[in-house]
């Protein structure tokens, strides 16, 4: 944790603005800082000076100061930078603000030094202010002035620093690898360099240290990590940033459990020195298991209400979408939000969004009253015996809301997630205040594109399939599995790695069933594969999305609110106004033609 009571350590103010209590009643202090507020109260001036640390209220006393000083400084506005000397006295009993740690006494001002102006800020420079995102961003460094923004830097900072000590005292060394890198294939665009002495020629950003991490352990590096900025040109959302930092983790002579073991005791330990209360050891659970029960590889398991499949029960129905449905090969899931029961029909119908905007073509629901009827559209097709079955199989108890998808497994899954994630939200369910973890394990190695029919790494082309699979790897892509796993947070993937192929020949037919001819394979890849026959050990790694675990620490819903500077959901910078175009001459010198007109 950085010293709060760093005051009087080359600087020019002897305490900070949060640091005085009754204690230091009499004591001599010089504080440096920002207004807040001043208010003329009755003669005298009440300044509430404001720094990284706190608020501290001083005394401005014409009969201390001179009329001419106190006339002066009455007049000082909002974000006035000053540097005040002055004795600590008791502010008594009265007005004593429990919010304010400071609040026991005040500073009365012997000397007020004017450290520079400030014209009038675009917003208040406090907590809760209701401002537009966009005037935040553009006026960032007043945005990070506010007590929670310097709060979530100092809690990233803190969290950084507790995952350097552990991965440290685990003998990870850090090591930089380039920014200015070839494409790394994990699943984003590239953001692109033109190199100016290589005309026509591009660097791109690296996605991921992936390759370089790689090729350390083929180094003999043996433990490497690095807190490593990624870029990634995707859509962008609250948990995705254009660029964003990973701790990105690579060890050698390792299978899957050392790797799990290991970042399990890392993260637990980082997590916990921030408060976060968590315990080991955490479920590894299976990734067809985690799509049964939650529909999505990244399960919130603060709370129930998992998906249960009940194609069985409905196969001979009448509600033909059902039996339909199973008949050319889907299935029929539902979820049972306990305690819904009693929602209007408009309410639950305004459900149907969330399903079809998840693929589904629609929602079906039953509404078990509290007072025993079923307000429902297809509960007419079910006879009793149905009804009795589908009710002992979904644990339906008057008062409930159940709801059903019929579709493809992985629509079910996508629509039945996102109701359960919304119905969860709204009813309550979900302990904002605790964190759950656990990794989900086993991913398949393939997936298929529906539309192209291609193949493409459901982590990333480098992971090493399951050796029971290895005669799969051509003849029947998509039932390889992978030794892969994720790490999830509250929901949210967190982190994600896998054992690496260190075989050449099965980096290649990867890379193949892929869609990669050989030629690019090793225009691509040849440096990887060349390593990869080069004595390179076994080995595995993960990376962790750094900004949503500070997130998720600092109980903050977009990854903007922990990092300093971010972008825009365009990509944009409103505060530097980047990106931005540049001039004919520098796009010669890159030889670079563009088409866009002003
Ligand atoms: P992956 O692509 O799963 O794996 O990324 C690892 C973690 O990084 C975070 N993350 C992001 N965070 C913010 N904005 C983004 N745009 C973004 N994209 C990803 C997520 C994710 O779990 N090289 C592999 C790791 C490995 O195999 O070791 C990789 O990058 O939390
Ligand atoms: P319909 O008979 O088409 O009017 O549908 C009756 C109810 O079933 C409506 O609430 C529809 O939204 C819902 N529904 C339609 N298709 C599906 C589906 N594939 N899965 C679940 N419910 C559906």
């Amino acid at each position: 944790m950085a010293n709060k009571d760093f005051a009087n350590m080359y600087c020019l103010h002897t305490a900070t603005c949060g640091q005085l209590r009754a204690k230091d009643i009499d004591s001599e202090v010089t504080l440096c800082g920002w207004i807040w507020r001043n208010r003329d109260l009755g003669g005298f001036c009440f300044i509430t000076l404001r720094d990284r640390t706190g608020i501290t209220q001083v005394v401005i006393d014409p009969d201390v100061l001179g009329k001419e000083a106190f006339e002066e400084i009455s007049h000082y506005g909002r974000e006035f930078v000053l540097k005040v000397t002055g004795k600590v006295r008791s502010r008594g009993n009265k007005d004593i603000n429990p919010d304010m740690p400071t609040g026991e006494i005040e500073v009365l001002a012997s000397e007020v030094v004017l450290l520079n102006e400030s014209q009038t800020p675009p917003f208040d420079i406090e907590d809760g202010i209701d401002t537009s995102d966009d005037m935040k961003m553009k006026w960032r460094f007043l945005d990070l002035r506010r007590p929670e923004m310097f709060k979530a830097l100092e809690l990233r900072h803190k969290f950084t620093h507790a995952i350097r000590n552990a991965l440290d005292k685990r003998g990870f060394i850090d090591v930089e690898t380039p920014i200015l890198a070839n494409p790394t294939p994990e699943g984003a665009r590239d953001y692109i360099v033109p190199s100016r002495v290589n005309p026509g020629s591009f660097y791109a950003l690296p996605q991921s240290p992936q390759q370089f991490k790689q090729l350390l352990m083929v180094a003999g590096v043996e433990r490497y990590y690095q807190i490593a900025r990624c870029f990634r040109d995707e859509d962008l959302r609250a948990d995705r940033q254009p660029e964003f930092t990973q701790v990105d983790v690579e060890m050698s002579f390792v299978h899957t459990s050392e790797v799990i073991d290991a970042m399990e005791e890392v993260i637990l330990e980082a997590l916990n020195e921030c408060g976060a209360n968590v315990k080991g050891p955490l479920i590894r659970m299976d990734y067809a298991e985690a799509m049964e029960r939650f529909g999505c590889d990244r399960p919130d398991n603060r709370f129930g209400m998992e998906l249960v499949d009940i194609s069985d029960l409905v196969k001979d129905s009448d509600f033909k979408v059902f039996s339909n449905t199973i008949k050319d090969g889907g299935v029929v899931k539902a979820i049972n939000a306990k305690g819904a029961g009693d929602w209007s029909r408009g309410d639950t119908e305004k459900l149907q969004k969330i399903a079809t905007d998840n693929g589904a073509k629609g929602l079906a629901y039953m509404l078990f009253r509290s007072d025993g009827s079923v307000t429902s559209s297809i509960a007419k097709f079910f006879d009793d015996k149905q009804m009795a079955a589908l009710k002992k199989a979904l644990d339906v108890k008057d008062g409930d809301l159940v709801l059903f998808v019929a579709d493809k497994y992985k629509i079910v899954s996508a629509a039945l997630s996102a109701l359960r994630i919304h119905m969860g939200n709204e009813l309550g369910l979900i302990d904002k205040t605790k964190h759950s973890l656990l990794w989900v394990v086993n991913f398949p190695m393939f997936c298929q594109d529906e539309e192209t029919g291609k193949y493409s790494a459901e982590h990333h082309p480098f992971t090493h399939v399951l050796d029971e699979d290895m005669d799969k790897i051509e003849s029947a892509p998509l039932e390889c599995g992978s030794y892969s796993y994720d790490i999830v947070m509250d929901g949210y993937e967190a982190g994600g790695g896998s054992i690496r192929i260190h075989n050449p020949e099965e980096q290649r037919r990867v890379l193949r069933v892929c869609g990669l001819s050989d030629e690019e394979i090793d225009l691509k890849f040849g440096h990887l594969l060349h390593a990869l026959s080069l004595g390179a050990p076994p080995h595995g790694g993960i990376a962790l999305g750094l900004d949503r675990m500070v997130m998720l620490l600092a109980g903050r819903d977009s990854i903007r609110d922990v990092i300093a500077f971010p972008k825009t959901t365009s990509a944009s910078d409103l505060m530097t106004g980047a990106p931005n175009p540049v001039d004919d001459k520098s796009l010669d010198e890159l030889s670079i033609k563009t088409t866009v007109k002003e």
